[in-house]
């Protein structure tokens, strides 16, 4: 997951382009082995050619390629004779993958400029050049993914790229007894036009979205009506409700027609609300493009919005048509975004998928970086955890209460801060706490509670008011989730063994509340 992607290809080919727009679609740092090597060597790479000859020069390019393979994380343009030795190709496949520009010589020449071809001896043979091109194909095939690039423009070639790069995967989730598909893609907005099937559709979506991401939906579903609504908590209202239905009436949506929402959790419970009231009820698709829409929101059937100060209040169980999270949008996310969907991600790994948090606690870092391979891994894993336990219980009496890890004390810290902290961290909180909770119990060992602050600290870093368990307590009895006048607690014995509780006491919920602020590092 973070090992480099060397791009090989013809000269022309297009590696620094496409390299560069890829390191930016991954966030991933870029390196372009011909700049790197032509300022070691102090010269030009066509000089450092003719003065070195060919043996010399290659040595020293497989030399700058054994320095960057020990880095990690990169997107490096390569040379384009780095192939020709095997040993460069099996340095490259240990710290990495091979993607190859496949090209044409023809179209290789028309990239290049007569100012990159006239130092080049090699481009003023055209039978040299032809035997040099025709004996390297069978070097530029041993690769991992190939792309065609004759006759495609940057983005057409990068969008071939992303999607080879981050395949598809399809789970379902049982809502109500019937299947709704669940797919990580990164061809969302042709998926979705799949499943319009070519009925009229109206695409909900925020004033963030269609400045970043809406293009590729208005291509794919050409004439669909477009409703925006601004981006924030606040659009998730009765009112905005109002404005959406208003909306549809006015370009006569009708029952058997289609909403498609595309956005984060406030655009897709927004969409799904809407969809399943309107009319008494439209076809819909979610296409979650956040962190949270990825891995929680748009998963499991639930839709809301909120009155005034109070969230989640009016909503209904609901199934759309399918639910596709849209792994292309990833690389735009704003780092708080990131942040708020990784809590709700390893939540869902400590009690449901424990290959994930392990995952998570391998790789903190470079997911918090917003690293886009990384974070499709992450997506890819908590959906399909989610679809599992919402299939079990779709209406939220029984095991789905395990994913409410970390939110009981979390929505007291979120009262108590007035709001003025983002769920995430609050959760995450939360979630430091039921870990303490939980290894002050002697159900956690040192390390299994070790490794879980490690990733929970820094979740929920920043000047955050810990309210005290007598101050928390009555607003945790409040929770729609308790049972009985019992606080309802989530519990850990081990990363995947959630347990429900309800014989917490204030004492021990003091206790352990000292004993995370003693430790200072929230
Ligand atoms: N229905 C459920 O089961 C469920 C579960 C969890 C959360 N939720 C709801 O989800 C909401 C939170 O979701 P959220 O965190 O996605 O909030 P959000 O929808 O407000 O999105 C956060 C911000 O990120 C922007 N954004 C979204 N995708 C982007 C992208 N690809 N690139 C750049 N910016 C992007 C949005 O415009 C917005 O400004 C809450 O209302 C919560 O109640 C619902």
């Amino acid at each position: 997951m973070n090992g480099n992607i060397y791009i090989t290809g013809f000269m022309g080919a297009g590696k620094t382009t496409i390299g560069r727009e890829l390191a930016a679609r991954l966030r991933r740092g870029f390196v372009d082995l011909d700049q790197a090597l032509a300022g070691r060597l102090g010269m030009s790479i066509p000089r450092a050619f003719s003065e070195l000859g060919e043996p010399v020069f290659r040595d020293a390019e497989s030399a700058e390629l054994k320095r960057l393979s020990r880095r990690k994380g990169l997107v490096v343009a390569t040379g384009g004779g780095v192939v020709e030795r095997q040993t460069n190709r099996k340095l490259m496949r240990a710290s990495g993958i091979i993607l190859n520009l496949k090209a044409s010589l023809q179209a290789c020449r028309s990239h290049l400029s007569p100012d990159q071809t006239s130092g080049r001896p090699l481009w003023q043979d055209a039978e040299a050049l032809a035997a040099r091109f025709a004996q390297r194909q069978t070097a530029y095939a041993d690769c991992d993914l190939s792309i065609d690039v004759d006759g495609k423009n940057l983005s057409a070639v990068a969008a071939e790229v992303m999607a080879g790069l981050l395949p598809e995967e399809r789970f379902s989730a049982l809502l109500d007894g019937k299947e709704c598909p669940v797919i990580a893609t990164a061809r969302a907005s042709e998926l979705l036009a799949e499943y319009t099937g070519g009925r009229r559709t109206a695409v909900l979506s925020d004033r963030n979205l269609a400045r970043l991401h809406l293009d590729r939906y208005r291509q794919a579903l050409p004439g669909a009506v477009e409703v925006l609504v601004a981006p924030g908590e606040g659009s998730k209202s009765l009112r905005n409700a109002e404005k959406v239905y208003q909306a549809l009436l006015e370009n006569r949506l009708e029952r058997g027609e289609v909403l498609a929402a595309v956005g984060g959790g406030v655009v897709t419970d927004l969409g799904a609300f809407v969809a399943a009231t309107y009319k008494r009820g439209m076809d819909f698709v979610l296409c979650a493009t956040s962190l949270v829409g990825c891995v929680d929101a748009a998963i499991g059937g639930k839709a809301a919005v909120n009155l005034a100060g109070a969230k989640n209040q009016v909503g209904c169980f609901t199934r759309p048509l399918a639910v596709l999270l849209d792994l292309a949008a990833l690389a735009t996310l704003p780092r708080r975004v990131i942040l708020e969907g990784l809590v709700e991600a390893y939540k869902t790994g400590l009690t449901a998928a424990p290959a994930l948090a392990d995952l998570m606690e391998n790789s903190l870092p470079q997911l918090m970086r917003g690293e886009v391979l990384g974070l499709a891994q992450v997506v890819k894993l908590a959906a399909q955890a989610k679809a599992a336990v919402v299939s079990e219980d779709f209406r939220e009496s029984g095991r789905r209460r395990i994913l409410n890890l970390g939110h009981t004390y979390g929505h007291a810290l979120e009262s108590h801060n007035r709001y003025r902290v983002g769920h995430g961290r609050a959760v995450a909180a939360g979630m430091r706490i039921a870990v303490e909770l939980s290894r002050a119990r002697g159900l956690l060992d040192e390390a299994d509670a070790a490794r879980m602050k490690d990733v929970l600290t820094p979740l929920c870093k920043g000047s955050l008011a810990w309210p005290s368990a007598q101050e928390a307590w009555p607003l945790m009895l409040n929770d729609k989730k308790n049972e009985g006048g019992k606080v309802v607690f989530v519990l850990l014995s081990g990363a995947g063994q959630p347990l429900v509780t309800n014989d917490l006491t204030q004492q021990e919920l003091q206790a352990a509340l000292d004993g995370v602020i003693k430790e200072g590092s929230v």
